[in-house]
């Protein structure tokens, strides 16, 4: 096992009904000014905004409302956030909705606490976050893992970029967690979900350092799980059985456990966010879009971590190990497929896109060639260049 430091300090309720112990949770963790953020309408719609609001009535909390955050969760409406909690003296921000609206009261939360700094210069690392302000989550759909993660992602309107930020100020005070409010999701947003879980065990799962067994096991088995619920998921969101078990992966699988000690990779991710930043296609899909291209393109950097991938995770064993990781390659590309997720720019949506849009997609994943990408093979500009060009079908 090599070395790591862990600290996740979120607490999690987990379960049906626990969303009733909000204000409780909100009290515990110094809130008396609770300016919550939604989206575009669901929390609404299924209720789950008026009985919170309700709760906050009883409990004596004062609240301010914030809605229409949109997937892909803008900078400049963040930004408009940060003047409003600031004008209405917020103390405690929550968070009722997916990646997108934690990542954007978090990314509030942090603006209302450095009132003198443009938030952006956060994300595009020119400051480094020192404060903020405690951020609780209600989750209503399980993908990004934002309600444990240290993470939020912002796209700049103005310039298309989408980048994150990492910080431990980012880690919610408390998550609460009932899978039964993920039933009214549309199906491809739960198949959307599905591949953003797995992404997150696998993009630290691909990574050059492969002698950490504990960590490598928890990883297949979550993964393990993630497809089995994820076939039922899709099928069916009120099975809560399948809900509840994807909801917990979501967590796991972006809060660093399935990644300990090793040294996260991230490439299908920073592909997929040019995706999202030039597109507005979900990040799920993003993700699927390009990850057996990728796959295909860096395996033979470590042919035995693919093969035993193959292995774990789908059963197969090939008669060498370069035909079982093309297997596991391809059994996880149809996985994909069978869950309604593309596998390509077409299936994405998107259609085929000329030469120069590829090579502009390279280029800023680069950062406009000022960094590499990934860590399982290291990617400069051609390498990304091919690997879009290759989805590119
Ligand atoms: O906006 P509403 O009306 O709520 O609808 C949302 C949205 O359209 C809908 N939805 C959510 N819960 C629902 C529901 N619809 C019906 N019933 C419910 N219970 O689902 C749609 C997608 O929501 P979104 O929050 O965008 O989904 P997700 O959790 O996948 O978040 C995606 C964002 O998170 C970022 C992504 O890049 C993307 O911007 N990520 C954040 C990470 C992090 N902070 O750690 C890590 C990830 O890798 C990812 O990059
Ligand atoms: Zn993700």
């Amino acid at each position: 096992m090599n070395s790591f430091t862990y600290q996740i300090p979120t607490e999690i309720v987990f379960g049906k009904d626990s969303e009733a112990l909000t204000a409780s949770l909100v009290r515990k963790y110094g809130g008396s000014r609770v300016f919550i953020v939604y989206g575009g309408g669901s929390a609404v719609r299924s209720g789950l905004l008026e009985r919170i609001c309700g709760q906050f009535d009883e409990a004596g909390l004062a609240y301010e409302t914030l809605g229409g955050v949109h997937p892909n969760p803008h900078l400049e409406f963040a930004r408009e956030g940060v003047k409003k909690a600031l004008q209405w003296g917020a103390d405690f921000f929550l968070a009722i909705g997916g990646g997108s609206v934690i990542d954007t009261a978090k990314a509030i939360a942090i603006g209302t606490a450095n009132p003198e700094t443009d938030i952006w210069k956060f994300w595009v690392k020119e400051e480094t976050v020192t404060k903020s302000l405690p951020v609780g989550v209600i989750l209503t759909i399980s993908a990004a893992g934002s309600e444990t993660s240290d993470s939020s992602v912002l796209t700049n309107m103005e310039t298309g970029v989408k980048r994150g930020l990492s910080t431990p100020f980012n880690r919610p005070a408390f998550a609460v967690m009932n899978p039964e409010l993920t039933y009214t999701l549309p199906t491809y947003q739960v198949a959307c979900g599905v591949v953003d879980i797995m992404m997150h065990t696998m993009d630290r799962y691909f990574n050059p350092v492969t002698d950490n067994q504990l960590t490598d096991e928890i990883a297949e088995a979550l993964l393990r799980t993630a497809i089995h619920n994820g076939s039922i998921a899709v099928k069916n969101a009120h099975d809560y059985s399948a809900m509840s078990e994807l909801m917990w992966c979501g967590s796991l699988s972006h809060n660093g456990l399935t990644g300990l000690g090793g040294r996260k990779d991230f490439a299908p991710h920073q592909l997929g966010h040019e995706l999202s930043a030039r597109f507005d296609v979900a990040h799920g899909a993003s993700l699927s879009a390009v990850w057996g291209s990728w796959a295909r393109y860096v395996y033979k950097t470590d042919v035995a971590r693919f093969a035993r991938f193959a292995a774990s995770v789908w059963g197969i064993r090939g008669a060498s190990e370069d035909a079982a990781a093309i297997a596991g390659i391809h059994a996880t590309e149809e996985y994909f497929t069978s869950l309604g997720m593309p596998t390509n720019f077409t299936s994405l949506g998107i259609g085929v896109q000329t030469d120069e849009v590829l090579h502009d997609l390279a280029l800023r994943c680069t950062y406009y060639r000022s960094r590499k990408v990934g860590t399982f093979q290291v990617l400069d500009e051609p390498d990304l260049y091919e690997i879009y060009k290759a989805a590119n079908v």
